[in-house]
């Protein structure tokens, strides 16, 4: 949910940590705040309310300097955002400062045991109280700072990612993981580099070390990375290459990511199936399934786990999966599968769903899943993230990093990943012709060329979005493999233009949604033409009837709906179960322009964080 940052070398820290801070912000963006060590060996703290410009603004005027710094992006846990709750928190006397993204859950406990020995603290955060155990047990045990942050990690339980600075020395970062995710990034001039994720480190350099779980790295310029564990073992880090663009993290010309990441999704979708299909004999082929081919095709039942969107591309995997291999699917939310009692057998195949690869309920749930024996499968975006490591095999949906909070490609690169899944296993179980197969994997190929044309709709749709803004409430209908792609188009809607809407199966609206139907209400119909498109239709008289006003969602040439919708946005036709792929984006370019044309921040909308390591 936090963003955290540091740096430690031989050039000015400041302009890297603010620069990463701002790489970060969509991670949480209530405050910020920023600390360094200058020459004379004073360590600086300063802190904002707001987002990394305000805190950029705040410190204009103060001593940035200092070749060592830690920063932080806020998305508040515990206490309001203000400055005094923001990072990095000092120790009592002043001589270490930390920066925390996670949370301490027993951090009531401590502080009352740290304030009964009289430590006075200057925020309500769960953060501060682990700086001052650190400092209360170095002082009073008389003990180096590493050793004092391994008692104390014994001492607190929750998950962290943490960075230290000690002023009195001045050489050493020190950092920690446990269940929220660090980077450590090797400059090849023996700098370091700390992030939450690799995305402010890329620019710097391309070999990272992915901290694990319980790792404490002690970074020291021109020195080698030290890594050792709470007992002091020695750990052996593995050093990774990374592969990002410095234009993978701009934005390109758009005025929002969000809007660059929704055009970009032709050709992130051709990067994913790249290597993948093989377009001469129409075969797919993936690592996962050749290496676990026997655990994946004899699954008696999948198990998706996810949250949010990538809930929603579990409801179409569901979908894929049930028709084309007839295995039996069950779809979780990752919050509820972990605190429930599930069934799970050995033959089980849990299939976890994330962006981010962070998602703490997510993380969870694949944990409850191993301990019952269950095999789980990845389909994730950040490469390295926890997700991929934990699972024992998966699929990489690479789209490349997704900056805006609202996902999009990561959407539909999630449906790709699992139509090749499905069809690969089907095609393996012998569940569909191979006619079939091949014809299905001909079209998967054509869904980026087809993509590009339903991005013609943008226009239109800029034109139709101030009609929407005054809405309060806005219906969203959608039957079959539309049905998520409904439920996806008003959490996105809800998401960056905050107006309440709700994703409803079209059939299912008679039995309550339909007493809020007025002329009020915009209710958007996905209805292309498929098996239950006449269904549709009588779905979309239900609601003229009562006066809705409706926008529909249709495929090209289709005259019979312009007949009696308000609106028709027209979509290039394909096979039934990958309609998702494409009726998804001007459901995106709606959220977004309605959003745009409300003057609300797209790519930071209020309360909403991109990677939500809290559960
Ligand atoms: C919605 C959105 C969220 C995420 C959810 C899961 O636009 O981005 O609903 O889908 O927080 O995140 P990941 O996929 O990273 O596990």
């Amino acid at each position: 949910m936090c963003g955290i940052v540091g740096y430690i070398g031989k050039t000015h820290a400041y302009p890297i940590l603010i620069k990463g801070l701002k790489r970060l912000e969509y991670r949480g963006y209530d405050s910020a705040g920023v600390a360094m060590i200058n020459d004379n060996g004073n360590l600086n703290v300063y802190k904002a309310k707001g987002k990394v410009a305000d805190l950029e603004a705040y410190c204009e005027d103060k001593d940035t300097s200092g070749c060592v710094g830690i920063a932080h992006t806020r998305w508040a846990t515990h206490g309001e955002p203000n400055s005094a709750n923001a990072h990095p928190h000092y120790s009592a006397s002043g001589r270490l400062a930390l920066i925390h993204n996670g949370i301490i859950e027993n951090y009531l406990t401590v502080k009352e045991k740290l304030v009964g020995r009289g430590i006075a603290f200057k925020s309500v955060t769960d953060s501060e109280v682990l700086i001052q155990l650190i400092e209360y047990i170095m002082q009073s045990n008389n003990l180096e700072l590493l050793e004092a942050v391994q008692v104390a990690l014994h001492q607190v339980i929750g998950a962290y990612a943490i960075a230290i600075l000690d002023r009195e020395h001045p050489d050493t970062i020190i950092c920690a993981r446990q269940s929220s995710p660090l980077v450590v990034g090797l400059g090849s001039d023996g700098a370091y580099y700390i992030a939450s994720d690799a995305s402010p480190i890329a620019e710097y350099t391309d070999k990272v070390v992915y901290l694990n779980d319980g790792d404490i790295a002690v970074l020291q310029p021109g020195h080698d990375l030290r890594v050792v564990n709470m007992d002091n073992e020695t750990q052996h880090p593995n050093v990774k290459q990374i592969d990002v663009t410095l234009g993978q993290l701009e934005k390109g010309g758009y005025p929002y990511f969000m809007l660059k990441e929704i055009f970009e999704q032709p050709s992130c979708l051709r990067d994913c199936m790249r290597g993948r299909i093989s377009v001469e004999g129409y075969h797919i082929t993936l690592s996962a399934v050749i290496d676990y081919r026997d655990k994946l095709i004899n699954a008696r039942r999948i198990i998706i786990v996810a949250c949010g969107t990538s809930w929603h591309a579990g409801l179409i995997g569901k979908q894929l999966f049930e028709s084309l291999c007839r295995t039996p699917v069950e779809v979780e939310y990752a919050s509820e599968f972990r605190y429930r009692d599930p069934v799970l057998y050995p033959d089980d195949v849990v299939v976890a769903i994330s962006q981010s690869g962070e998602t703490a309920d997510t993380l969870a749930a694949i944990e409850l899943a191993r301990k019952a024996g269950a095999f789980v499968f990845g389909i994730c975006n950040a490469i390295g993230a926890s997700i991929p490591r934990l699972t024992q095999t998966g699929v990489y949906i690479h789209v490349g990093p997704e900056i805006g909070v609202a996902s999009t490609k990561a959407f539909t690169g999630q449906v790709i990943v699992l139509s090749m899944l499905a069809l690969c296993l089907a095609n393996e179980r012998h569940t569909i012709s191979d006619e079939k197969y091949k014809e299905m994997v001909a079209e998967l190929i054509r869904i980026p060329e087809k993509m590009e044309k339903a991005l013609k709709t943008n226009e239109q749709i800029e034109r139709l979005a101030p009609i929407f803004t005054y809405a309060k409430n806005c219906l969203y209908l959608g039957r079959g493999y539309n049905y998520p792609v409904a439920l996806e188009g008003a959490l996105k809607l809800k998401e960056i233009s905050y107006i309440h809407a709700e994703g409803y199966p079209a059939a299912e609206m008679k039995h309550g949604p339909i007493a809020l139907i007025d002329s009020e209400m915009p209710v958007f119909v996905i209805a292309t033409r498929d098996k239950l498109y006449e269904k549709v239709i009588s779905n979309i008289q239900e609601v003229r009837a009562r006066g809705g006003r409706v926008t529909a969602l249709v495929t090209e040439g289709d005259e019979q709906i312009r007949k009696f919708a308000d609106h028709v946005i027209e979509l290039p036709d394909t096979i039934e179960c990958f309609q998702p792929l494409i009726a998804s984006i001007p459901l995106q370019l709606l959220a977004y322009h309605i959003a745009v044309c409300k003057g609300k921040d797209v790519d930071r909308p209020r309360n909403l964080a991109k990677s939500v390591t809290v559960e």
